[in-house]
C-alpha cells in the first residue's frame, strides 16, 4: 500500500514536470507564430530575406542574444525594440521553442 502510494506520487512528479516543459516550448510556439514568425520564419526565412533563421540554434545563444537585444548590448533597430517587450520567462519559453525545432 504504502509503495503504491509512493510510486503515485512519483509519477505525479514527473507528469507535472512534464507539463512545465511542454507549456513553455507551448507558449514559446504561440509567441513565434504570432510575432517572431514574421520575420523569422517557423523553420527558415526565405533565401534572400535579411534575418537571421532560428530554428535548431542552441538554446543558449538564442537567450543571451534576446537577453542581450532587450538590454541594448547588442544593437538592432529591429530586435531592441521586439526584445523589449520580452519577459524572461518569454525569452526561455522562444529560445526553448527555436532550440527544438530542426532547422
Ligand atoms: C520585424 C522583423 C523581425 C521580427 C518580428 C523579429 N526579428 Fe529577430 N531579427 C531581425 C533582424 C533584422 C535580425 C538581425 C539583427 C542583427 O543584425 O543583429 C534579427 C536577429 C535575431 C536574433 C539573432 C540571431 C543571430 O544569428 O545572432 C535572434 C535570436 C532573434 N532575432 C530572435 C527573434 C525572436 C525570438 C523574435 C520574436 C519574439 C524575433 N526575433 C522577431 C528581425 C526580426
Amino acid at each position: 500500500m504504502r509503495l503504491i502510494a509512493f510510486s503515485g506520487a512519483l509519477m505525479l512528479g514527473l507528469l507535472s514536470a512534464q507539463s512545465i516543459n511542454a507549456a513553455s516550448i507551448y507558449a514559446g510556439q504561440a509567441r513565434a507564430a504570432a510575432v517572431c514568425s514574421q520575420c523569422h520564419g517557423i523553420k527558415t526565412p526565405s533565401a534572400d530575406a535579411p534575418f537571421p533563421p532560428l530554428a535548431g540554434r542552441d538554446f543558449a545563444y538564442l537567450k543571451s542574444a534576446l537577453e542581450q537585444y532587450r538590454d541594448k548590448t547588442r544593437k538592432s533597430e529591429i530586435m531592441n525594440a521586439i526584445a523589449g517587450s520580452l519577459s524572461d520567462n518569454d525569452i526561455s519559453n522562444v529560445a526553448a521553442y527555436y532550440a527544438g525545432l530542426k532547422p
